[in-house]
Parts: C-alpha cells; structure tokens; sequence
C-alpha cells in the first residue's frame, strides 16, 4: 500500500504542476489579451479604448507622483508627457471610429467588378496582378530600393483579405495596417491612399475591391497565402523560402528585421499567431510589424503551413508520446507482479 501513497503524491505533485502552477506562470510572462477579432472594427476599437484607459491610469499614476513632490521637475515633465499620450490615444479612437463609419458605408454598396477592372490602374501603378497578365511595374531590386520592400502581387488578394479590410487599407493605409505612430506627413507611407477619381469614391472603393474578388482563383493552399501575406518581409529557412525584399532595405523601411518564422509556431504557438497578425500591436504595443488584414480562414492557412514547416513530427511525436505511457504502463505492472513474488519470498 505504500507504494500506492507514494505513486498518488507523484500523481497530484505533477498535476498541481501541470494545470496549476504552469499555466499561471504563462499568463504572468504573457499578460492576458481578448482573442483575435476578424471583425476589424470592433478589434480597432475594443483595442483603442484599452490603450486609454492605460493612459487614464498611467496619468493618475504621474500626478499622485507630482503632488508628492510639487517642485519635482521631471515629475512635472512626466505628468505632461502622460497627458499628451492620452490626447493622443483619444485621438486614436475617434480616427478609427470615422475609418470604420466610412468603410461600413462602402460595404453597404454593390460592387461593379467591371467599372473596378478600368479604377485598377490606381493600384498597377504599383502593384502587379499576375492572374490577369498585369506584371509588377518595376522588379525586385527597384522596388526594395524605391519602397523597401518588394510590392505585393495582388492575384490573391481579393480572397485572401477580408473584404472590410481592403476598404479601409485602400482608403487610409497607415491606419489600416496600424502604423500611424511610425508613418505620417514628414515620413509618408509607402502606399498612398486611394483619392478616387472624381466620381463617388466610397463607389470607386466597392468597384475595386468587386474587381479584386473577381479575379482571384479558388482553392488557396497553405503555402500560397504564406506568399501572398508575409513573405515580402520575412524568410521561411526551413522551407527554402526566401524574401524577395533586400534585407538592409528592409530593415531601414521597418526600422527593425523581420525574422525568420520557421520555428515560431514552437516558440509562440498558434493561438499567439493568430492575434499577433491580426492585430500585432495588441500583443506588442509599438511593434515595426504591420496588421495583415487576412480572413479568418486565410489566417489558418498560415497557421497551418508555420505548423507544417516548422513542427513537421508533431503527430509522430504524439503517437510515441501514447505508445510510451502504454508501455509504461505495462512495465508497472510486472514490476509490480514482479516485486511482490521477491519479497514474499524474503518475508
Ligand atoms: C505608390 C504605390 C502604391 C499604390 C498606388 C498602391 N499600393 Fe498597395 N502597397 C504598396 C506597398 C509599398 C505595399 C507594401 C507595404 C508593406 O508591406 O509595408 C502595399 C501593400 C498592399 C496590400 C497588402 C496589405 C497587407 O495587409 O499586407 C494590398 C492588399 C494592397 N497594397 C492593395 C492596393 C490596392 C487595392 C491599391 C489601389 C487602390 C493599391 N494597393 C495601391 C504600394 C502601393
Ligand atoms: C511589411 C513587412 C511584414 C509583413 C508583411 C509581415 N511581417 Fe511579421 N514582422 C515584421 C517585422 C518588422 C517584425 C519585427 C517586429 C519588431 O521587431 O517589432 C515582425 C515580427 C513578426 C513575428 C514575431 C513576433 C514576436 O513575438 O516576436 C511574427 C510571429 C510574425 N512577424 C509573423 C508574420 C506573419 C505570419 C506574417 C504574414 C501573415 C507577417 N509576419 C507579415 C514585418 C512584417
């Protein structure tokens, strides 16, 4: 019977470790965010509201500081600094508050893919659409030169963007993509916001994108969406898959390197993934990474291919996980048969 009080102390050991101590360790080292919203607006704003009420409490925190120490300079300075930041995540929220009203106006309106295909010269000017024989207007080296990265294809992007998200990507990029404290008038965005021309724009917009939807094929692997969304900035090594952006380019556009993604479904998981590109300044406040709008579906995919790359054994290494405890198992057993005929003896 001893054994059995020793074995159940080892069982309840290990699983006080396992499902007590374990997962409270995680939500220490990784604060607690909501899960990945792919309805964007409500992501934008769930998200601005946060950083504001930090800023509330960050404010609190600098004047209670300074009314202990009135002649405090830096507090002083401190409590100013705090009040401009949350002017400017005020700021933030309304911005996407009239970004998101626009694009839900443009989502009401039936998309003409016809007048769309003759609008889509306003993207050709950088973009290539391979599907329909449009290459890109200038080759790698120009582009990485000219934008630090190399432009994307836009043969996949109808599918693979959600389709609110194109709107509002094609009306005001920086915002759209997160990056507006990086990019602004002195350090313009790359990609310019559509103005229209001339007619309704909020039309021009549903006619691009209806174009966009009308082009792209169906069934998208894995690996497709990978190249359509990430790999302009970050290198696959163990697939062999390499950015076409030069890397220094790169690095002065984004103003740090992109890495490399073969092991980070190993060290962040899939659950981290899914809200970093969704929306990577939720989980990294002030990240160089841009949102990438990508449908629900679309963000499996690149899941599911970083799974495939980068954890390629896992369910070998599950079945000899279940294959082992078995033995194991069986082992007990005959030791334990095995233990109790030698000591009835010795008694
Ligand atoms: C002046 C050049 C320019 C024009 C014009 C332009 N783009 Fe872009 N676009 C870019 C660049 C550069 C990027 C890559 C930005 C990056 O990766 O940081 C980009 C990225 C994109 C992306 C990928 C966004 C993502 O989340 O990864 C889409 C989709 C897109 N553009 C659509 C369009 C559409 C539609 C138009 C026409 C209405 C257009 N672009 C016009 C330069 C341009
Ligand atoms: C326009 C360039 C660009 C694109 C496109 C892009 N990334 Fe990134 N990514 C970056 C940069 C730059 C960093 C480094 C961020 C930093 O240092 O703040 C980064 C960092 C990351 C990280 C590391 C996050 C961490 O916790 O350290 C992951 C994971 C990632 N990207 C995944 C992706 C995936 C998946 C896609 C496609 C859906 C993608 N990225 C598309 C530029 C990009």
């Amino acid at each position: 019977m001893k054994e059995l009080k020793i074995l159940a102390v080892l069982v309840i050991f290990t699983l006080v470790t396992y499902i007590g101590i374990e997962p409270f360790a995680h939500t220490q080292l990784s604060p607690h965010t909501a899960p990945a919203d792919f309805n964007y607006e409500q992501e934008d704003t769930a998200l601005a509201k946060v950083r504001i009420e930090e800023a509330k409490a960050a404010l609190t925190k600098a004047e209670a500081n300074l009314a202990k120490q009135p002649d405090n300079e830096n507090l002083a300075k401190a409590v100013q600094g705090a009040k401009q930041d949350l002017e400017a995540r005020e700021n933030d929220l309304s911005a996407y508050k009239t970004l998101w009203e626009q694009v839900n106006a443009i989502s009401t309106l039936n998309g003409n893919a016809e007048s769309g295909a003759e609008l889509f010269v306003a993207c050709t000017a950088c973009h290539g659409l391979k599907s329909q024989g449009f290459e890109a207007p200038f080759d790698n080296a120009m582009s990485s030169e000219s934008y630090g990265v190399v432009i994307p294809d836009l043969s996949l992007a109808g599918a693979v963007y959600d389709k609110k998200f194109l709107a509002a990507l094609i009306i005001n990029p920086t915002q759209a993509l997160k990056l507006s404290k990086k990019f602004n008038d002195e350090n313009p965005f790359p990609m310019t916001p559509f103005y229209g021309f001339g007619e309704d724009l909020n039309q021009e917009v549903a006619d691009i994108i209806a174009y966009l939807k009308s082009v792209t094929p169906q069934n998208i692997s894995d690996k497709e969406t990978f190249d359509t969304a990430c790999v302009r900035c970050h290198d696959i090594k163990y697939d062999a898959f390499y950015s076409p952006s030069e890397k220094s380019a790169l690095k002065r556009y984004m103003g740090s390197n992109p890495p490399d993604l073969s092991m980070m479904i190993r060290s962040r998981g899939a659950e981290y993934l899914e809200s970093f590109i969704n929306d990577p300044q939720k989980k990294l406040d002030g990240t160089a990474m841009p949102r990438v709008g990508l449908t629900k579906e679309h963000t499996q995919k690149v899941i599911n291919y970083l799974d495939k790359i980068g954890d390629s054994k896992k369910d070998e290494r599950r079945n000899v996980g279940i294959g082992m405890v078995i033995f194991f198992a069986i082992l007990a057993f005959f030791a334990y048969k095995w233990k109790n005929g030698v000591w009835r003896e010795l008694h």
